[in-house]
């Protein structure tokens, strides 16, 4: 099978968990960037990463790299790649364009010069040519510009991005990215040996994340993916490699706990781990922080808590900072056995939490710049 040149963009900070995850998989020549691991690999590892891996936003396949002096040069080459491996005639395509150099004269033009390169080889070789979706096409191409007209090229394999997992429906106040909540759970250190608490949970996505985790649970089960739609899509290839990680499903180990003082966001939770196929693994409360009863947890067997509290409040609902200070406090009197990590965009507010932070990891929450803290709650720490 032939090997191939992969890239897995990801968000800032989850680089090297990323590329832990890909070299287990089997990854090989893994080289880490800004917010994208490249490596190499076969057909059978695009569909595995795609199916298998947490920490990848996308699995692209670079199909071409090249420098160009002038745009009809990027026409010409486009025009002569051979795309009946990914694209059927009569299919949908869209391409989207990453940084253009600065003598081009702008994405969109870009994009569709590229578009227009394809269709008209399509329609001279096959007298049928293809359209563009932009919502749902069977072939996403991506274009990325840099330096001096360098171009590399790339087909996306996943399609939708992999943060959609395919178990969210109504979502709560503001959701965490799947993707970032399960780079956190590899930051955290989570395996499944530990007793697990998010207690200010929402819509359930950091506990939907940290059960599939525990059970060894493949994040794509529920969806679909780009390669599906390709032409030279094995189907039974991709039925085996589908069975056999879910043959690698192991039973859940230790308790997972989710809790919300906000009841509605429980039901969002019980919805998103019903759809995600694992509720009956989980429980779940609606409970303040204050009042919730940890889970058993010991010196041999510390617990594990990992949340995502507001990083602010609207006026009229109270003191942030406070707010943070209570987390502290319920952390001190309640936790101990337990390692807590927070994520949070409130610096000022995090500083309010009141113990020492052993651990500070930055990372992006989508455009937001947020601080990953570890705290160890041992007996008399403060
Ligand atoms: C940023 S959201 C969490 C989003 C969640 N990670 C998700 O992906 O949906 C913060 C959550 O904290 C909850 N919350 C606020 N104050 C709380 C408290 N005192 N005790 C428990 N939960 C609280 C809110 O109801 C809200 O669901």
């Amino acid at each position: 099978m032939a090997t191939l040149d992969l890239a897995f963009p990801t968000l800032a900070g989850l680089e090297e968990v990323l590329a832990a995850e890909l070299r287990e998989l089997g990854v090989t020549d893994l080289q880490t960037g800004r917010r994208v691991v490249t490596g190499r690999g076969n057909r059978e590892l695009v569909y595995r990463a795609n199916l298998e891996v947490r920490t990848a936003l996308r699995v692209l396949i670079n199909i071409d790299a090249f420098r160009v002096d002038r745009e009809q040069e990027l026409y010409d080459r486009l025009r002569a790649t051979n795309w009946r491996a990914y694209l059927r005639p009569e299919g949908t395509l869209y391409v989207d364009v990453v940084d253009p150099g600065r003598w081009f004269r702008n994405t969109h033009y870009i994009a569709q010069l590229a578009k227009d390169a394809i269709v008209d080889q399509m329609r001279d070789k096959y007298q049928t040519r293809p359209s563009v979706d932009k919502g749902n096409p069977d072939l996403r191409i991506h274009l990325r510009i840099h330096g001096e007209g360098e171009v590399d090229l790339s087909v996306d394999s996943s399609g939708a991005g992999l943060h959609c997992r395919g178990y969210r429906r109504r979502t709560g106040e503001a959701p965490i990215n799947e993707v970032l909540a399960a780079g956190m759970l590899a930051i955290a250190g989570y395996t499944g040996e530990q007793p697990f608490v998010d207690p200010m949970c929402g819509s359930g996505t950091i506990v939907a994340e940290a059960v599939m985790r525990a059970t060894n649970r493949p994040p794509g089960l529920l969806r679909s993916f780009g390669f599906e739609r390709w032409p030279d899509f094995d189907p039974a290839e991709w039925g085996s490699l589908r069975q056999a990680a879910m043959d690698r499903i192991v039973p859940l180990r230790q308790p997972i706990l989710g809790a919300d003082i906000d009841g509605v966001a429980i039901a969002i939770a019980r919805a998103t781990l019903d759809r995600a196929g694992v509720l009956p693994l989980v429980e779940l409360r609606t409970s303040a922080f204050a009042d919730l009863t940890p889970l058993p947890a010991s010196l041999e067997t510390p617990g594990l808590l990992v949340t995502n509290p507001p990083y602010e409040f609207r006026m009229e609902t109270g003191d942030i900072e406070a707010f943070y200070r209570g987390i502290g406090d319920t952390l001190k009197q309640h936790w101990t056995g337990y390692i807590a990590w927070l994520i949070s965009a409130n610096a000022r507010a995090v500083k309010r939490v009141g113990l020492r932070t052993s651990q500070k990891v930055p990372l992006m929450n989508g455009p937001v710049e947020t601080r990953f803290c570890k705290y160890e709650l041992y007996r008399g720490s403060r």
